[in-house]
């Protein structure tokens, strides 16, 4: 664990605020104009598998390349005295799961559906750089705003991303090893052909992983839910998700989209652009 105080870059480090899946988040502080950050760092146990030091390496180049208002943003990155890799980012420190905990049923239809189109808009960013994200949850979502006018989001964790180069060109990021990791992502965010073969899945899973996140966002819940692993695999892979939970107040437009992104097959779902046209049209502003 980081001492406070530490310094990392042209950075301060504050208090732990978060520990994710493979990483430590601490508040942070620029060490001369004060701005706030986040340094995110890989958890010491994780620093000594070479593949989760590049997928962390291959998450802060793309994070620091791209500059798109829905996805967060990162400064800076580097390798700590200890060895292990860092990243700065824009300070975000609520996230759409504690959001959710908080609003203890759902958003707002209009909210989740301005969540719908925020995150639509920042997938297709990553997609067109080749990147699917994999890893799409409340925890992986960070809220930037809420309040009376509406809700801010911006993706983050690209830390279980897919990046795919395109044939012909020289690859800008590092290979990773998907070995011994027969499962990647969030069960119960998990397309039925990733839970088959989680490595050649396309950019269609996160359609899928977001259409669970719009079902859990209008009906306060998860379609698919209790249960074992075997039953969890089974409901993604067959069953029709429980569109009567959600509330009569959704309306039709926005449930069959809900429906359609959670399609059993990849090719039935719609895309992120008629995702965005959809969650954007007059009936549900
Ligand atoms: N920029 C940020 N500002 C504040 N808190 C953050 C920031 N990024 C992540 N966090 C918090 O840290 C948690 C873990 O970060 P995440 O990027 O998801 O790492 P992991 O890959 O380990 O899951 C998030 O769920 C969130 O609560
Ligand atoms: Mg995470």
């Amino acid at each position: 664990m980081l001492a406070a105080g530490t310094r990392v870059g042209e950075y301060v480090v504050g208090r732990r605020v978060a520990v994710g899946g493979t990483s430590d988040v601490y508040s942070g502080r620029h060490f001369t104009d004060g701005t706030q950050v986040a340094v995110k760092v890989l958890s010491p146990a994780c620093c000594i598998q070479m593949d989760l030091v590049a997928r962390f390496l291959n998450e802060a180049h793309v994070l620091r390349r791209l500059n798109h208002p829905g996805i967060v943003r990162a400064f800076d990155a580097g390798v700590l005295p200890e060895g292990g890799p860092y990243m700065v980012l824009e300070w975000l420190p609520m996230d759409l799961e504690q959001t959710l905990v908080r609003e203890g049923g759902p958003l707002p239809v209009r909210e989740g559906a301005s969540v719908l189109a925020q995150l639509a808009a920042a997938l297709g960013a990553l997609h067109e750089q080749g990147v699917v994200h994999r890893d799409l949850k409340p925890a992986n979502v960070l809220v930037a705003r809420k309040d009376a006018e509406g809700i801010e989001v911006k993706l983050a964790d690209l830390g279980l991303a897919k990046h795919q180069v395109p044939e012909g060109a020289a690859p800008v990021t590092l290979p990773v090893s998907t070995a011994g990791a027969a499962l990647l992502g969030s069960l119960d965010y998990m397309a039925p052909e990733q839970w088959l073969d989680s490595k050649h899945v396309d950019a269609r899973v996160d359609v899928y992983a977001l259409g669970v996140l719009g079902f859990q966002l209008l009906a306060g819940r998860l379609p698919f839910a209790e249960g074992s692993e075997t039953e969890l695999m089974i409901r993604h892979l067959r069953m029709p998700p429980p569109m009567h939970l959600l509330g009569a107040e959704v309306p039709g437009a926005l449930r069959s989209l809900v429906e359609r992104m959670m399609a059993k097959r990849a090719a039935a779902r719609p895309s992120l652009d008629e995702v965005r046209a959809c969650v954007s049209s007059p009936v549900l502003r």
